[in-house]
């Protein structure tokens, strides 16, 4: 995607090849500032602090990271240290865990003087594949959004497509493209009129700081709804189709997502509005057959506590907004039954959330 006319990646490496670089996202949307990370440690501290976040990308720099490792210590022992520190940063998204075992399995049975190089290259196989299956489910995603879009008119209903998204599954949470923003940007680029409620997202307000800076970018029309602002606008009309990414899909079709998902699902049901979960083959987690399985990740209470934002003098300030003393409980993430989910779009086709639906389109899995 482009920023100011320059095409990015979110993640690519260094010139001197010996380091990685990323869009620093805890800056945005008031500073586009680039960071350079140069060892596994700052690179499990970036994913931590959600410097990089996103379940492909966060996954695409687990697999640098723990190239950059290798270098250091290409031992069997430094690799299962390096991956174990890379894959406690974010228990969710179980794209970390899917890169760090891809990578570990290439250089596992290879000479150790190979590993790192080895491993560099994989990661970098990753980044490309991430933008490629990006772009299909994109494309995949662009059929729903063409047939919804007709719909409405053959229905004579004026206006846009009106189309809601929670948290941020745009470029910035992949490697380029994203996953449940690709058919709206390919949507956008084909003249289909698109409007899109992007959903703040509390509390560190993905929604409202990266997905809208991305729209803004792309010149996709769109404004910001607070969290409990969905349903009602459901009730209300203004919404003809709710799409998602995701952090981690059961085998039974169980979602997991930013925390909010699974009530803006609850209400489009309530409200026959389709509820579509856009997702790479990676975010499959074929090991669990229930999403209850998942585990939850529990952050800092101080990100609900606290909020960041620009003073009017242009300084970045955080500001305590709640009695001093009242604690906050922080779940990043919710499931989403199967059952609530219309469909998959994935960039293998689009199927059922069940899965049989799932095996249908990644059969050898
Ligand atoms: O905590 P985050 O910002 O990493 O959470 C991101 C999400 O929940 C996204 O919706 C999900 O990773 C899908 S990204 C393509």
């Amino acid at each position: 995607m482009k920023i100011k006319g320059v095409p990015y990646r979110t993640i690519w490496p260094t010139e001197d090849g010996k380091a990685i670089e990323v869009i620093d996202q805890t800056r945005l949307p008031h500073h586009f500032v680039t960071v350079r990370l140069s060892d596994a440690e700052e690179i499990a501290d970036a994913i931590w602090r959600m410097i990089v976040r996103g379940a492909p990308l966060i996954g695409a720099a687990g697999a640098y990271g723990l190239a950059l490792a290798l270098r250091e210590d290409a031992s069997d022992e430094g690799l299962d240290a390096a991956y174990e520190m890379l894959a406690e940063t974010r228990p969710t998204a179980i794209n970390l865990r899917w890169a760090l075992d891809r990578v570990s399995r290439v250089v596992r049975n290879k000479p150790r003087e190979s590993r790192a190089q080895i491993a560099w290259e994989e990661a970098a196989r990753i980044c490309d594949e991430d933008v490629e299956v990006c772009r299909r489910i994109g494309q995949n995603g662009l059929k729903i959004f063409r047939d919804a879009y007709a719909k409405k008119q053959a229905a004579g209903k004026p206006g846009p497509l009106n189309v809601l998204t929670h948290c941020n599954a745009g470029w910035l949470a992949c490697v380029d493209w994203g996953t449940a923003l690709a058919p709206i940007y390919m949507a956008h680029d084909a003249g289909i009129p698109i409007h899109v409620w992007a959903d703040e997202t509390r509390p560190r307000n993905q929604g409202a700081s990266l997905t809208a800076f991305e729209l803004n970018s792309h010149g996709v029309s769109h404004a910001i709804l607070a969290d409990n602002a969905g349903g009602h606008m459901m009730q209300a009309g203004a919404v003809d189709l709710c799409i998602v990414g995701t952090d981690r899909v059961t085998a039974n079709g169980d979602v997991a997502n930013k925390i909010g998902t699974y009530l803006k699902a609850l209400a489009a049901r309530d409200n026959n509005i389709p509820f579509y979960v856009a997702l790479p083959a990676s975010t499959i987690d074929w090991t669990l057959d229930s999403g209850a399985l998942i585990p939850i990740e529990e952050r800092a209470m101080e990100e609900v506590t606290t909020m960041t934002g620009r003073l009017s003098d242009g300084h970045i300030a955080t500001v305590h907004i709640t009695p001093e003393g009242s604690p906050a409980a922080n779940p990043g993430f919710d499931v989403t039954p199967a059952r609530l989910v219309t469909a998959f779009i994935t960039e293998a086709g689009v199927a059922p959330a069940t899965e049989q639906g799932l095996r249908s389109l990644f059969p050898k899995s």
